[in-house]
């Protein structure tokens, strides 16, 4: 019988470029060089955000570039006060764990980037929306994550920080009313990408083995 070559696989090095952006892509929240991205650069990583699949095509998010350091400045005391109040959620030798974490690098790296989702981007009824009405928001972090994954490709960390209080971030943004912050995201240069999670490194969670998290028809059929 004759073999039929699919014609829509990756030859071998673009299948692995995939693989190797998924598996190397890490959260990057310290060590950020002080090195500017180029526009171009910026550009080409808000594109690769922007060609995200979307519920009926909606394109619910909009990207904040925040450069000045006043804003940042405003974010970070922002973050250090949700910190506080996080840290809270714990005790003894776990609180001390939690607090020795440097979890975000708003102001060591040399631009944050806002991800944000217009829930009302393409109107009132949205192909696909109708039932689910948070797949505006599904949309948005699958924008968010082509960020990361491409940012990655390019040699770039990204940090998301979401120990923010949203109102004051939408405030401080000055986003409108129908617009919510997704994801606050540091974006640097680095020169190092660790090969696990910082969380896993320090001990705080390990990745769950896969084949617990499969389910054949109904849950707890393995
Ligand atoms: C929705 C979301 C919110 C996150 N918020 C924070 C955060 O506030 N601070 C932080 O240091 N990391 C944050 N992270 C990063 C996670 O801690 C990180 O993704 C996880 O530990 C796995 O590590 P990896 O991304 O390097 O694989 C966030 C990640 C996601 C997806």
């Amino acid at each position: 019988m004759e073999t039929k070559v699919n014609p829509h696989i990756f030859n071998a090095d673009k299948k692995q470029g995939v693989y190797d952006a998924i598996y190397s892509r890490r959260d990057i929240r310290k060590e950020f060089l002080p090195d500017p991205i180029p526009q171009e650069m910026l550009l080409k990583l808000l594109d690769a955000a922007h060609h995200a699949g979307s519920v009926g095509f909606m394109q619910p998010w909009s990207f904040v570039v925040i450069d000045d350091l006043d804003i940042r400045k405003e974010v970070k005391a922002s973050f250090e006060t949700e910190h506080l109040r996080a840290a809270q959620n714990y005790e003894g030798s776990q609180k001390e764990l939690y607090e020795s974490f440097k979890l975000e690098g708003i102001l060591e790296s040399p631009i944050n980037v806002c991800i944000t989702c217009d829930s009302t981007r393409a109107g009132k009824h949205v192909i696909g929306r109708n039932s689910i009405p948070e797949t505006d928001v599904y949309s948005t972090c699958c924008a968010i994550q082509n960020f990361w994954l491409a940012a990655r490709a390019e040699g770039i960390g990204v940090g998301w920080v979401s120990i923010l209080d949203n109102t004051k971030l939408k405030q401080l943004l000055h986003l409108p009313d129908s617009v919510t912050p997704i994801a606050y995201l540091c974006v640097g240069y680095v020169n190092h990408f660790s090969d696990q999670p910082l969380l896993e490194k320090a001990g705080w969670r390990k990745r769950l083995p896969l084949e617990e998290l499969i389910h054949r028809n109904k849950w707890g059929n393995k």
